[in-house]
């Protein structure tokens, strides 16, 4: 068996989990969604989630992955052997694969954009640019294939000479690449608008599916329920906290999603533009607003953009990959190139017919969805939670409790005060949550 590889230090264990949480999900997915449910109200919510539901699984899948020092599949079965618990880790398995697919899809578009910012092609008329861009064949897949083997060098280059370095470098940088963009957004006339509409909340518009989707959004956001987490967790240095990494992800994950909806909203406003656009904010109204500034201004605001958001992209990306490259390392005694290719080549295909349902295969519908669409949806609306709720009960009323604790205090020596209010949150409130993002979700 191969040697098991750790991260160097505390401070590469929590970038490299805020990495894999830091991603599209907060510069593209959150602000679309503030826009289509509401402002603030939406933001208050998904804040609650952040700390009531989501932090409580972010501490299971740590403890599993910390207990064990194995990814998921070997995890659980160390832990509950011989039980159909085991399940779990197949489904581990899948939804990143899922995941890595589509994501890179929409991880190409960054790839694109940021060419065509860097080739001033963002300057000037960008009508039509986005839909014509998508519907395209080659164009988007030329920039997927970029992106997915970018992700898989970084993988290849393994945990510390690859993940842990590759997210020293980008997490610092892409805090001072956003704030840069939040300062000279609120510089913009009638930017005020989109502060207060990020805080000012209305809560006329809350309703169930608000609940849900914020739900929804801070599970997605925060990477949780198909073990890109506890296979981090497996490579935490010895005596790590693992409350403060998970407060510290959390933290960090929630401060760059309201920095992105602060650089993104009150140049919205600023432009005129309504905020609920949906999924083409970020790639088409951003573009248009670049293109209304003096050029040599929207040149650069399109690039520092653009690559900020590629590089959250993939800190986001190698942990998708990770989970399955560790799974084919431990299970199957693949080595890491090997197993690297395999993974990358299988996402390759899925987001290929991903790619291309937004233009030659835009005609085949699954439950009336297309392909990209049903496969965004399966994983952050079910499998993602389902994984989540998995984790938590395993971890809530499979583990005993005196091995949850004693995981969770670092043996008796750290947090031992507020154990009990996270067990409490970890059996009842975040399984009784995940359930009612299922409800909703099958009733709306
Ligand atoms: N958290 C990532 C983002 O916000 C997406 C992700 C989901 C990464 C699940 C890993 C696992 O973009």
């Amino acid at each position: 068996m191969n040697k098991r590889e750790n991260f160097g230090s505390r401070l590469a264990l929590v970038l490299a989990m805020a990495g894999s949480a830091i991603g599209l999900g907060n510069i593209w997915r959150f602000p679309y969604l503030v826009g289509q449910n509401g402002g603030a109200a939406f933001v208050i919510i998904y804040i609650v989630s952040c700390f009531v539901l989501v932090l409580p699984i972010f501490m299971a899948e740590s403890i599993i992955g910390r207990r064990t020092r194995l990814s998921t599949f070997g995890a659980i079965k160390k832990l509950a052997p011989g039980s159909p618990w085991k399940w779990i880790g197949l489904l581990t398995v899948i939804t990143p694969l899922l995941i890595l697919g589509y994501y890179s899809v929409v991880g190409g578009w960054s790839v694109d954009y940021l060419w065509k910012a860097c080739t001033l092609r963002l300057t000037h008329n960008t009508a039509g640019l986005f839909p014509g861009f998508i519907s395209a064949v080659w164009e988007p897949l030329i920039a997927f294939t970029i992106f997915l083997v970018a992700t898989a060098v970084i993988i290849l280059l393994g945990v510390k000479n690859g993940i842990e370095k590759f997210t020293k470098i980008c997490m610092p940088a892409l805090f001072v690449l956003i704030v840069g963009i939040v300062i000279y957004g609120l510089t913009l006339p009638g930017s005020m608008e989109g502060v207060i509409y990020l805080v000012k909340p209305d809560f006329s518009k809350i309703d169930a599916g608000v609940v849900a989707a914020a739900m929804g959004q801070a599970f997605f956001s925060m990477s949780l329920g198909m073990g890109a987490i506890l296979t981090y967790a497996s490579y935490a240095p010895e005596n790590e906290n693992i409350l403060s990494s998970g407060v510290g992800t959390a933290l960090a994950d929630l401060g760059f999603a309201l920095l992105a909806g602060f650089a993104i909203m009150p140049a919205v406003f600023s432009a005129g533009i309504q905020p609920g656009e949906g999924p083409g904010l970020v790639f088409d109204t951003l573009p248009y607003i670049f293109s209304q500034m003096p050029s040599w201004i929207g040149a650069i605001l399109g690039i520092v953009f653009f690559l900020t958001i590629l590089m959250a992209a993939l800190t986001s990306s190698i942990s998708m990959l990770e989970v399955g490259v560790a799974y084919l390392q431990e299970e199957k005694g693949i080595g890491r190139v090997k197993g690297t290719i395999i993974i990358t080549l299988i996402a390759w295909v899925l987001g290929i017919f991903c790619s291309l349902s937004f233009g030659p295969l835009a005609g085949v519908k699954i439950f009336g969805l297309s392909i990209f669409d049903c496969i965004d949806k399966l994983c952050s609306d079910w499998l993602l939670p389902l994984g989540g709720l998995l984790f938590t009960l395993f971890v809530g009323w499979y583990m005993s409790k005196a091995d949850v604790r004693d995981e969770f205090t670092n043996h008796g020596t750290a947090n031992v005060g507020v154990f009990s209010v996270i067990y409490f949150l970890m059996r009842y409130i975040a399984p009784v949550g995940i359930v009612v993002v299922f409800i909703t979700n099958l009733v709306l």
